[in-house]
């Protein structure tokens, strides 16, 4: 009450101003090995003695919920498991309810039991919303499982499911009382999902990291080997989630809408949300947009032909597909209008202005898009890959492998 400031003291207007800040800081630990017993940190966070309701993603092995339940019962903590698939379909309205009825039920307390979320982002995305909206916000840790929830989804303050075929209409900001990470969830991926992650990691290099893009070239076979002990394969992780946190900190809130990391994020939910099949993978579908977008950045002059067509290389030598299963300019156009409206009604389309730097422009236009789309279209269907294109990319002489 003693906060509350009166700031008017007429009879007919009244004010009262109210400090409604709080300290939401977090903190994103490197903590390995988690699931060690001598290492409390992930008890820790929470009261002694008292239970614990893990949110578990469905694709991880099942000897990895062993050993959560054998770490929690070292210190004398009963976990119990609430499975969920991962991938989209799970951010939705129906596993909001779910979650939020199994919250009830395991009659979660709202100061010492943090709701454990160990999953890829999907998984941490409609958990963490469900934790921020049970009760008007419980505390939740999450433990990043893929290499992209590792680099991104798990580091920001945001949560959210989708509605229809669009990604994250519904969310909040929420922080969590803390992120642990750990190499160890990662050995299981397929190849597939780690290039999914990399294509993240590209689009920081692109928007703000020109050196992390030598660092990519450099370390792929590491991480296709799953080397993630690889001094060089950490000094990628890490200089990722620094890249990342030097772009959201001092915007978690989204104040200013003009964000690096929407780099690769204006048409890619076309592709995640394929009209007929199965979309494509968030981190695949960032870096196609990444290429498209490099392709108008490279007839704007902004970028040159060989810029755009390392970056192409970059991408198919990273495992990442350079093919748009059902091309329609009209659709990705649909998109930036759907992206504008996210954006506070300006277009606010990052794109580069070299490898390792980015702008915002507000006047793309639907012909240069359908432009871009048909020049990628015509290079990975002549050629199979957009760098072998020679047609439209001048390769550079210097190759990757
Ligand atoms: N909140 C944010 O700031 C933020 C940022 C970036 C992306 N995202 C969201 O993250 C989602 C993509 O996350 P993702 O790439 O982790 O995909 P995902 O969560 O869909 O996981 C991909 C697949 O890997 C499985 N999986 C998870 N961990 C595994 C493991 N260790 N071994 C084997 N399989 C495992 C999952 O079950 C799923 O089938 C998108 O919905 C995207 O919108 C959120």
């Amino acid at each position: 009450m003693s906060d509350v400031i009166e700031k008017r003291h007429l009879a007919s207007r009244h004010t009262w101003r109210v400090p409604a800040g709080r300290n939401l800081d977090y903190e994103i630990h490197i903590a390995e090995p988690l699931l060690d017993p001598g290492n409390p940190s992930l008890f820790e966070t929470g009261r002694p003695g008292a239970r614990r309701l893990v949110v578990f993603d469905g694709g991880l092995p099942g000897f990895v919920r062993d050993r959560i339940e054998r770490y929690f019962l070292h210190y004398r903590v009963v976990a119990e498991f609430l499975t969920l698939p991962g991938g989209e379909p799970s951010k939705s309205f129906g596993t909001l309810q779910r979650l939020l009825a199994d919250f009830d039920s395991f009659r979660l307390n709202r100061r010492t039991e943090p709701v454990i979320i160990v999953g890829g982002g999907a998984v941490l995305d409609v958990a963490g919303f469900a934790a921020s909206v049970y009760r008007r916000g419980i505390p939740f840790v999450r433990v990043p499982t893929t290499l992209l929830s590792y680099v991104d989804a798990s580091v920001g303050v945001k949560n959210g499911i989708n509605v229809g075929h669009r990604k994250n209409l519904v969310g909040s900001f929420a922080p969590p009382l803390a992120v642990f990470l750990d190499t160890f969830f990662l050995a299981s991926l397929d190849f597939a999902e780690i290039a999914s992650g990399l294509g993240e990691i590209l689009k920081l290099a692109l928007g703000c990291d020109a050196p992390l893009l030598d660092m990519l070239e450099a370390s792929e076979p590491a991480f296709r080997a799953r080397h993630f002990a690889d001094p060089a394969v950490r000094a990628i992780l890490h200089r990722a989630i620094d890249l990342m946190l030097r772009e959201l900190s001092g915007n978690l809130y989204e104040e200013d809408l003009c964000r690096v990391v929407d780099l690769g994020h204006t048409f890619s939910q076309v592709f995640e949300f394929a009209e007929r099949g199965p979309g494509l993978r968030h981190g695949e579908a960032v870096a196609i947009d990444l290429n498209l977008t490099a392709i108008i950045a490279k007839h704007r002059g902004l970028l040159s032909e060989t810029e755009a067509a390392r970056l192409a290389r970059l991408t198919t030598f990273l495992g990442l597909p350079m093919h748009i299963p059902h091309p329609d300019p009209d659709r990705l156009w649909e998109s930036v209008v759907e992206r504008t409206a996210h954006r506070g009604g300006q277009q606010r389309f990052p794109i580069p202005v070299r490898l390792g730097e980015c702008t915002f422009i507000n006047d793309l236009r639907h012909d240069e898009v359908a432009r871009a789309l048909r020049e990628f279209q015509l290079c990975s269907s002549t050629a199979g890959a957009m760098p072998a294109c020679a047609t439209t990319i001048a390769l550079p002489a210097e190759g990757l492998i």
